[in-house]
């Protein structure tokens, strides 16, 4: 089954040609860094217009490098939301377009679902149950994902996301943005036990907090400036990354255990972090736990982690009836709504 997934919720015009859900044929993303990159963070409008721009060369893109016509086309999944409204409409309506030129039928796909799916093209089909960190830009939380495939929110953060810590950390050290690849790079050079910074919430339950964090980061990095202190940026970026890894580890394990699944899996731009990786390998094998991770470069938006949510949906039977929109607050639990069984549309 060759599904194509376009991913328009946030800053990358994204589209990936997959092969039965697993084999990634093309994977295009038509970064907008460089529009974003001079207010040192997304801007709503400029994203939705760069969206319109790219959306068609990189459709294009993706079919060409998959080697694959529009007629080859079984499915056709795009995210529905979280994310922008403006930025989401645009690939709403690029993939209702194609559906209805093509004949493919279409799914709107959560796109935090999508992220978890990105796990298939690493590891193979997804085997329920497992807890899942999903940890990116715009959300934290942990979610269980059970063996019929429904996830339920366990916890959550209660302010910041961990990448819009990253960001503004990066931002206060002087880092380019997006900041999260530069202080996983920085902190390679740092000790991690220079600075002891909070780690919030630490007790009982799995809501998280990181805004107390990035707030203490701030005030050493003020007070050591006005004290005429040298900073050393490596050490600032490796102390602040180990209390968000700490805390996360702490808290994924935490629930996977409480909840007796023997896979974790750990998703979105922020599973990226090198250090995140390592210390949740070093913790799921210490609890005899599967760790499942997507590749790196499938951690951070792409279209191809859509198409393999959408082949999951599609060869279950299930389609979008052609009015569905773009739902800038969907949360995980409400994918049911996106989807109907094939004939109820
Ligand atoms: N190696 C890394 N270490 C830490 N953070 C990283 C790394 N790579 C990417 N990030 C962070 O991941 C975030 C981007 O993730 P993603 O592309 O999933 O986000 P998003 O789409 O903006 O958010 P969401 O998925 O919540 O809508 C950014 O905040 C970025 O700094
Ligand atoms: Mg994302």
């Amino acid at each position: 089954m060759l599904v194509l997934g376009i991913e328009t919720s946030c800053d990358e015009t994204a589209a990936a040609l997959v092969d039965d859900g697993r084999v990634v044929r093309s994977n295009v993303i038509g970064s907008q860094a460089e529009h974003h990159r001079p207010f040192g963070g997304v801007v709503p409008e400029i994203a939705a217009r760069a969206h319109v721009e790219l959306m068609l060369p990189v459709l294009d893109r993706a079919l060409v490098e998959g080697g694959a016509t529009y007629d080859d086309l079984d499915g056709i999944a795009v995210t529905a939301g979280p994310g922008l409204v403006g930025a989401l409409l645009v690939g709403v309506a690029a993939a209702k377009g194609l559906a209805l030129a093509t004949d493919a039928p279409l799914i709107g796909i959560n796109h935090l679902e999508g992220h978890v799916c990105a796990v298939q093209l690493e590891h193979g089909a997804l085997s329920p149950p497992l807890v899942a960190l999903v940890i990116s830009g715009g959300h934290t939380s942990i979610a269980l994902l059970d063996e019929r495939g429904r996830f339920s929110t366990l916890g959550a953060t209660i302010d910041d996301a961990a990448g819009e810590a990253f960001d503004k950390v990066a931002r206060f050290l002087g880092l380019p943005y997006p900041g999260g690849p530069e202080i996983d790079r920085l902190a390679v050079s740092g000790d991690p036990a220079a600075i002891a910074f909070p780690r919030a919430l630490s007790g009982g339950g799995y809501d998280l907090s990181l805004s107390g964090l990035k707030t203490a980061v701030i005030r050493e990095l003020r007070r050591r400036e006005a004290a005429g202190e040298a900073v050393d940026t490596a050490d600032v970026a490796a102390s602040f990354q180990e209390a968000v890894v700490d805390v996360a580890v702490d808290k994924t394990l935490a629930a996977a255990l409480a909840h007796g699944v023997e896979q974790v899996a750990i998703v979105g731009g922020v599973a990226a972090n090198s250090r995140l990786r390592e210390q949740m390998a070093a913790r799921c094998a210490r609890e005899g736990l599967r760790l499942l991770a997507p590749a790196p470069a499938l951690c951070t938006d792409n279209g191809a982690m859509i198409a393999a949510a959408g082949a999951n949906r599609l060869a279950r039977g299930e389609r979008s009836p052609a009015g569905f929109d773009a739902d800038p607050n969907l949360t995980l639990e409400a994918v049911e709504g996106l989807t109907s069984r094939e004939g109820s549309a």
